[in-house]
């Protein structure tokens, strides 16, 4: 089979796992060109993908003047420029594989989506999750009639310590100023999107929400507490703050791309010292995380009325002891209970010889370490992107821009019923 020749665009942490999944896992992907300003990132592409010395370029000018060089682009540029990467790409007329979130307002999702009709490019927005064996069960069971109609999806996303510190509260997303995605946009666009997902028979009518940065804010500082942990935090301080950066950094750092990024070498070069070093100084990740410049909510609650009568609620929060994400889907004639992160979903019906309920239990425990990222959603989107490409037809999960901008609108309007504490009307992107 010819396989899918891409130009790898921002190669960073994302786009190397869709390479490496295509590439590499799959064995359904050819990386032809790489594109990124950061020559340590362009070296990784050679070394690690075979990527031509005079294929690796600084500026997507540089390969946008040759004509159309591949099949298809990934792009995993950060948030702020999806659309200024993705427009010339698809004019150009390169199908493409484009992070979340797409862009951060209505009129920007418009323009993509147009661009991308008018060249006929196929869009398809890495909303993994959809591809992860878990939710793909539950939306088989839902299209399957197995629980009647949807009455309610409640989906929640505690988010850890860490992974909260190293992202949204010391991290590259955590100003909605400078990356241009709030919390919700940038950590949960993908738990919106299942909302719609699942209930794609009807679509949102209006939508509320409540929250904000309320807990990890300076006043609640512990007392004593510095401004830079490992400069002016007394240890006895440091000891019982849960986001103390020796423990956190230095002693186990589970996701050790994110806080060496800033450093300017390869995460896996960066010495104790200058770990130390940067902790001390110019690293974001060294600063007290209650006092750090952060404008995102730390806590925030969804809720979405669709037209069918149908609700869906959704959680986020932030610093949780226990990450994970679950999801309640109730039907009018059976629910669905799971937890994607043990991979157990339950699904129950009504039992009228003993007026209780039956249940039936499906693990999907075993097959996430095989599947690897994202319960198994990043490389079911790669192979997905590579089948649509060769003339396939999508699969249920697929991602299609037009068939993702639901979930996008939908978090614009809770974003903006959080700061005006009002419900928002949804309104369809062909509407004024
Ligand atoms: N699908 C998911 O579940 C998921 C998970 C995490 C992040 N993301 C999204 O993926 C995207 C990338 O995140 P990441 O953590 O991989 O970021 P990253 O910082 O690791 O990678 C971005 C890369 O883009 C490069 N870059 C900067 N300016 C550029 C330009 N003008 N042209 C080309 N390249 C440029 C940077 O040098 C960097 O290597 C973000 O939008 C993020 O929100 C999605």
């Amino acid at each position: 089979m010819r396989k899918t020749e891409a130009v790898a665009v921002g190669c960073g942490d994302r786009t190397t796992v869709y390479c490496e999944e295509g590439a590499h896992n799959l064995g359904l992907m050819k990386i032809v060109a790489a594109v990124d300003p950061d020559e340590v990132r362009l070296k990784y592409m050679r070394d690690r993908f075979g990527v031509p010395p005079q294929m690796c370029f600084k500026h997507i000018d540089d390969v946008l003047k040759m004509g159309k060089i591949a099949d298809c682009v990934i792009n995993g540029t950060m948030d702020e420029l999806h659309k200024q990467t993705a427009i010339p790409f698809l004019r150009r007329g390169y199908d493409m594989l484009l992070e979340k979130p797409i862009v951060n307002n209505r009129q920007d999702l418009a323009e993509i989506l147009a661009e991308s009709e008018r060249n006929k490019s196929k869009l398809m927005i890495c909303h993994v999750l959809r591809y992860a064996p878990f939710y793909k069960k539950i939306k088989r069971l839902i299209s399957d009639g197995e629980i009647g109609e949807i009455v309610n999806i409640n989906t929640s996303e505690r988010v850890g310590v860490f992974h909260s510190s190293v992202s949204y509260i010391r991290g590259k997303w955590n100003s909605e100023e400078k990356c241009g995605s709030s919390l919700l946009l940038a950590k949960c666009c993908h738990d919106i999107d299942l909302l719609c997902w699942l209930n794609n028979n009807t679509v949102p009518e209006y939508v509320y929400s409540e929250g904000g940065r309320n807990f990890i804010v300076p006043e609640k500082a512990p007392e004593g507490a510095g401004t830079r942990c490992l400069v002016d935090c007394p240890e006895e301080v440091r000891r019982n703050c849960i986001f103390d950066v020796q423990s956190m950094y230095l002693d186990n750092c589970k996701l050790p791309w994110y806080p060496w990024q800033c450093t300017g070498k390869d995460w896996r070069e960066v010495t104790h010292e200058e770990k130390v070093d940067s902790l001390k100084t110019y690293n974001p990740h060294g600063a007290c995380a209650y006092k750090i410049e952060s404008d995102l909510a730390d806590h925030q609650q969804v809720t979405i009325r669709f037209a069918n009568g149908s609700t869906a609620n959704h959680t986020l929060l932030l610093a949780c002891m226990k990450a994970g994400r679950r999801i309640w889907v109730t039907g009018t004639r059976g629910e669905l209970e799971g937890n994607a992160d043990d991979g157990k979903l339950y699904l129950r019906k009504y039992d009228k010889a003993t007026s209780g309920y039956t249940e039936q239990v499906f693990d999907f425990a075993d097959t996430r370490g095989e599947t690897g990222g994202h319960f198994g959603g990043d490389k079911g989107l790669v192979q997905d992107f590579c089948a649509l490409l060769r003339g396939e037809k999508p699969s249920v999960s697929c991602t299609a821009i037009s068939d993702s901008v639901n979930g996008h609108l939908a978090v614009y309007c809770a974003d903006e019923s959080l700061k005006t504490k009002r419900p928002v009307v949804f309104r369809k992107l062909e509407e004024i």
